[in-house]
């Protein structure tokens, strides 16, 4: 069973994730979103808030499980049985930091494979930053992010 895994802080889910994620879904045969708790930032959205929207959006697909991690991608994938990382690339500035990361990730484990999926074009521009900043200043955020998340952000920086 071909198990893969797409990181990330998901805080919170954009259309731009979700692209990536259907995509990915229809390669391997099961898909695992490992949401990141990172004790050294502090996110919009709780862990479980950031897993239930992502759960939300995936009731269409049937291969998705969405759980939470800590500490190093590797020992997730470990405990998940997985074998490949999937990441998605907006664009040349993205390479870089995940170019290191890949590279990082196979000292790590060189077991495990990364792969790079580009973005859908109309979503190039999209970040889950970009959408809270636009948010919490009231801006339209229609069509970025899934539906389930878009009441709940407003609701987050008291702005309907
Ligand atoms: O959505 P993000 O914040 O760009 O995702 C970054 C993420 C979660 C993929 C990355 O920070 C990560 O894998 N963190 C886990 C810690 C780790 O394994 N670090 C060493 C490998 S570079």
């Amino acid at each position: 069973m071909r198990i893969c895994v797409y990181p990330g802080s998901f805080d919170p889910i954009t259309n731009g994730h979700l692209d990536i994620i259907e995509r990915a879904s229809g390669l391997f045969d099961k898909l695992i979103v490992g949401v990141l708790i990172n004790t050294s930032k502090s996110p919009l959205f709780t862990a479980e808030e950031r897993i239930h929207f992502i759960k939300k959006s995936c009731t269409h697909l049937d291969n998705i499980e969405v759980d939470s991690f800590e500490g190093l991608l590797i020992d997730f994938m470990k405990q998940k049985n997985a074998t490949t990382i999937i990441k998605g690339l907006r664009a040349v500035s993205d390479f870089e930091y995940e170019f290191q990361m890949a590279l990082m990730n196979r000292k790590l484990n060189p077991k495990i494979e990364t792969i790079f999926m580009m973005t859908n074009s109309e979503y190039s521009y999209l970040s889950s930053s970009l959408v809270k900043e636009v948010a919490r200043f009231g801006g339209c955020i229609k069509g970025l992010i899934p539906s389930v998340v878009e009441k709940e952000i407003f609701k987050k920086y008291n702005r309907r």
